[in-house]
């Protein structure tokens, strides 16, 4: 049995969502499939974390890095997204889910951006869980865009360098307002972060599962949920805070 402490749940996962290529390889099938299937996986793990009543969800959908693999997969994608976004629509309005998105948006296709931009103010009042999507995102270059915000900012004679705190980098980030991940799931067994959230997940709990993320169930998301729960976070300190 799954039992899960409805009073200590983290306020923000965030998921490596890895391992659909080697899904389909496995079945002899092209990689489409695999982000086809993987694409389920994402409406049953949203529609679960609902349900569970956790606050943000955040998704590494597509990294700057991937805009290295063949025209072919990433057109694939990025009608994928497109499809999944058109499709999640009313439910993500049902349920009071709002989407935002991090990265670098400007360089996805202009009828997928268009979409994104859409589904993202249609949902924009929605109170219930915010559902981040990471696309077209780098955690480095994340980093480097927020030192040109505050650089600008410097040179404008706004503020001056030793103003600089911990807190206006978190909120130059892409999301401004998004807390820390208390959990970073990984799937396909691989131990990296690939460039995610790298500011972010400083303290973050890390849960790695062999599982391809087609085969990522309900039941193994409140297995991860659960072994967080179990955890003694210090902090850097002697005792559990
Ligand atoms: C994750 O699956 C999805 C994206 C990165 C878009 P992969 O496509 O990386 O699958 P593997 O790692 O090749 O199995
Ligand atoms: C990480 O997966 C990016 C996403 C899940 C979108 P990758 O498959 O791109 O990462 P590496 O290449 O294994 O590090
Ligand atoms: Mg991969």
């Amino acid at each position: 049995m799954i039992t899960i402490d409805p009073n200590k749940l983290p306020e923000h996962v965030a998921i490596i969502m890895d391992g659909n290529g080697r899904w389909a390889k496995k079945r002899s099938i092209n990689r489409v499939r695999g982000h086809q299937q993987g694409a389920e996986t994402v409406r049953e793990i949203v529609r679960t974390s609902r349900e569970m009543g956790l606050s943000w969800l955040t998704l590494y959908a597509f990294s700057e890095e991937n805009w290295k693999r063949p025209q072919r997969e990433i057109g694939a994608l990025m009608k994928l997204l497109k499809r999944f976004l058109k499709g999640e629509l009313e439910e993500m309005q049902e349920n009071g889910i709002r989407l935002q998105s991090i990265g670098r948006i400007e360089k996805l296709p202009e009828d997928t951006r268009k979409v994104l931009f859409d589904v993202m103010d249609q949902t924009a009042s929605n109170k219930d869980m915010v559902l981040t999507l990471a696309l077209s995102y780098g955690g480095r270059q994340e980093i480097l865009d927020a030192t040109r915000k505050i650089g600008a900012e410097i040179e404008k004679g706004n503020i001056s360098a030793d103003e600089i705190s911990e807190q206006l980098i978190s909120n130059s980030l892409y999301s401004e307002e998004m807390p820390d991940p208390e959990l970073l799931i990984r799937t396909s067994g691989e131990y990296r972060v690939s460039n995610f959230l790298l500011w972010q997940i400083a303290y973050t709990e890390i849960y790695i599962t062999p599982t391809l993320w087609p085969d990522f169930s309900k039941d193994e998301y409140l297995e991860a949920i659960q072994d967080f729960q179990k955890r003694k976070r210090r902090f850097g300190g002697t005792k559990e805070e």
